[in-house]
């Protein structure tokens, strides 16, 4: 891989910038958008598809985990991309390989990383990996999963990675619910369910657009909204500073609103970055 990588990289007069896009698969247009993203920015695209099981918990869906491998290289070629890296869990994590990893603590403990232990110790480890094996110039990742932003580029920068960090928008069905590869999960009944997540948000920040600054009256808002559907189960709801994922008290300053929550057996996530009030045409995103 990383010889291709530096053929093509050298077919030109100066190199050519390489962009990776790493995916576990399954892929949907907010995967599509990274890749499009990567394409207006980069001369070369590269995507990784990899379903991580160093980023599983037990008890969690590895085996289940949908793999659409056919179909995902069919929409990759009409995107374009220029590579694809698609390894064996053995090729990637050999025997004997585990007892090297990747750990951010602290940013890597919380949200997600406090409801699924050891899940960004996982993220962190195959991403460096990802990143030594492509050796991209810019790697894209989603806003969908914002504290994997943030361990990931909290990561880049403690270790020195010599890659840029670009974070796309979240992609949506029409009626909000964030893109993902585990909506498929869901029955039609959960599917309606699951649009509580968006609108819970969306809700908070109107609040926060009409002068709410207090977390806390948030954080009930956003709890009080998902428990009037009977079928979710709140994991968190949290208004954090989105580089360090610690609680803010005050959203004054911009903050970052996150929400897991269970919809039947699927665990969903979903996020507002919530500007500062100062620059208040101010909608969250
Ligand atoms: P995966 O869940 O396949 O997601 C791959 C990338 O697509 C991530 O950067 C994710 O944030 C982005 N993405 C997913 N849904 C999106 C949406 N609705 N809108 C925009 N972007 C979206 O995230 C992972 O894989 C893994 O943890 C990985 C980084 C590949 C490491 O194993």
């Amino acid at each position: 891989m990383r010889s291709a990588c530096a053929s093509l990289r050298e077919g030109g007069v100066s190199p050519r910038r390489l962009g990776l896009v790493p995916t576990m698969g399954a892929l949907h247009d907010g995967h599509l958008s990274l890749v499009r993203a990567c394409k207006q920015r980069c001369a070369l695209t590269a995507v990784s598809i990899f379903i991580n099981p160093t980023q599983f918990g037990l008890g969690e869906d590895l085996a289940l985990y949908p793999r659409t491998f056919e179909e995902d290289c069919r929409q990759l070629e009409d995107e374009g991309v220029d590579l694809l890296f698609a390894p064996e869990a053995a090729e990637m994590f050999p025997a004997g390989s585990e007892r090297s990893f990747v750990e951010v603590p602290g940013i890597g403990d919380r949200l997600d990383g406090l409801s699924r232990p050891g899940h960004f110790r996982g993220v962190a480890t195959v991403v460096a990996k990802l990143f030594h094996i492509a050796t991209p110039d810019v790697a894209f990742f989603g806003q969908k999963d914002a504290a994997q932003v943030a361990v990931l580029r909290a990561m880049v920068r403690d270790l020195n990675f010599p890659v840029e960090m670009a974070v796309c928008p979240t992609v949506r069905e029409n009626d909000g619910l964030a893109l993902s590869s585990r909506n498929r999960y869901l029955s039609s009944g959960e599917r309606l369910e699951a649009r509580a997540l968006f609108a819970s948000l969306r809700e908070a920040s109107l609040a926060v657009e009409t002068g709410t600054s207090d977390a806390a009256a948030l954080r009930r808002m956003l709890h009080q909204h998902l428990a009037q559907s009977p079928g979710v189960r709140v994991d968190y709801c949290e208004t954090v500073d989105p580089e360090t994922l610690l609680a803010v008290s005050d959203v004054a300053n911009g903050a970052l609103m996150a929400v897991a929550a269970w919809v039947g057996s699927t665990r969903l996530i979903d996020n507002l970055v919530l500007p500062p009030a100062s620059q208040a045409d101010g909608r969250a995103r």
